[in-house]
């Protein structure tokens, strides 16, 4: 049993109501990786250990529940072209397929763990990884296991697209047959793409038969719903009882309406429409409604080539005119709820102590400072 005492917190973000809001000049202690003690620094008990953070703010670690990980090669050039008018339809992830399916598993392991690094060097402590660039039944097994060598938040994404030159009907057959029989113990989640607008992606009843497939091989469900369009994905996330529905751009009231007091979480993902150029989704009228909104960085070659948490909450306060306490909560509280897990995105007694340390007085300078890297990950 080793104790590890924190000091010198200038700010202490816990999101635990027996506070009212974040303590100033605090400490923490971690037993074995687990918050066992919080209070002001005037209280702070004796540890086998000690680290003393000079003053720096301290917030729960980063939850990313929306990421595709595992991928080799990049498309800048669809980004280029993207920037010069040509808008994203997801026909470019075949491009990622087959540099995926071409790369040996030390590349693609070599690569995974540098955008793991990269995230947890913003300060990110938990990640969800996706297969989904592989689309046979060996490359999204091989995805998976490699993806589960770097976080338990494993989701089984053969659903992505129907590979071209592939019958929809055949695929849809794979991935509910052979494919989720070999996924399917190397996965906790289970993810389709459902957005009727995309020629490639899955339409409502497709991604019904799939995840309710998923569902019966026990996985949990996620959805990428109403991220091109309009579309069936949120009411289906919810009417299946989705962890969560990612994307949720074009909403009808319907929609807001099912998300509110469901159990399943609206995952926003702006660094998507600043790195695709298209309309944010509507926060406000989310959170108003009192939906769950978690923020992720869908972190892939294609639609958001970035790890940032911070840069998520910037954009979520820029552009979805969310507070900064709002985003900072959609970026740890609500991933966690995103993931259905109880023990991160807080600093409550029992969580893991999972910690995101700021260089910056306060948790406002997340917003305040864009592309500052103010942020990095401590787990005791
Ligand atoms: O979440 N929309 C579907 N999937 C990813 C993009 C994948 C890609 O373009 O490579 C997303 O945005
Ligand atoms: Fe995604």
């Amino acid at each position: 049993m080793t104790s590890h005492l924190v000091t010198g917190i200038g700010e202490l973000v816990t999101h635990d109501p027996r506070f009212d809001g974040p303590l100033r000049d605090a400490a923490l202690v971690a037993q074995d990786g687990v918050v066992v003690w919080v209070g002001p620094a005037s209280a702070q008990p004796a540890a086998d250990a000690r680290t003393d953070l000079g003053g720096a703010a301290v917030v729960p670690g980063f939850v990313d529940p929306h990421t595709h990980l595992v991928f080799a090669g990049d498309r800048a050039a669809e980004f280029e072209a993207r920037m010069a008018g040509t808008p994203y339809t997801g026909g470019g992830i075949a491009t990622t397929v087959a540099a995926t399916r071409a790369a040996s598993d030390d590349d693609l392991r070599r690569r995974l763990a540098a955008l793991v690094a990269e995230a947890r060097a913003q300060g990110t402590t938990t990640i969800e990884v996706k297969s989904g660039y592989g689309l046979d039944v060996g490359t999204e097994e091989r995805l998976l296991r490699l993806a589960g060598e770097v976080t338990t938040e494993t989701t089984f994404l053969g659903a992505h697209v129907v590979p071209p030159g592939t019958d929809r009907a055949d695929y849809v057959a794979l991935v509910t047959g052979p494919m989720l029989a070999a996924c399917a113990p190397l996965a906790r989640w289970a993810d389709v793409f459902c957005e009727p607008a995309s020629r490639v992606a899955f339409d409502g009843d497709e991604a019904r038969e799939i995840l309710v497939a998923a569902r019966s091989a026990g996985l949990g469900l996620r959805v990428h719903g109403n991220q091109l369009g309009p579309g069936p994905g949120v009411q289906l996330a919810v009417e299946l009882g989705a962890a969560s529905v990612d994307h949720c751009t074009y909403l009808a009231d319907a929609d807001v309406d099912a998300l509110a007091g469901s159990g399943t979480v609206a995952t926003l993902l702006p660094g998507v429409e600043f790195s695709t150029r298209s309309p944010y989704p509507d926060a406000r009228r989310l959170l108003d409604a009192g939906v769950e909104v978690a923020l992720a960085t869908d972190c892939n070659p294609g639609t958001c080539f970035s790890t940032s948490m911070p840069l998520m909450i910037a954009l979520a306060v820029r552009e979805l005119r969310m507070t900064v306490a709002e985003a900072l909560r959609a970026a740890t509280l609500g991933g966690a709820h995103a993931l259905r897990r109880d023990d991160v995105g807080h600093l409550r007694l029992g969580a893991r102590a999972d910690l995101a340390v700021l260089d910056a007085p306060d948790h406002r300078h997340l917003a305040y400072r864009p592309g500052v890297p103010i942020a990095r990950a401590l787990s005791l």
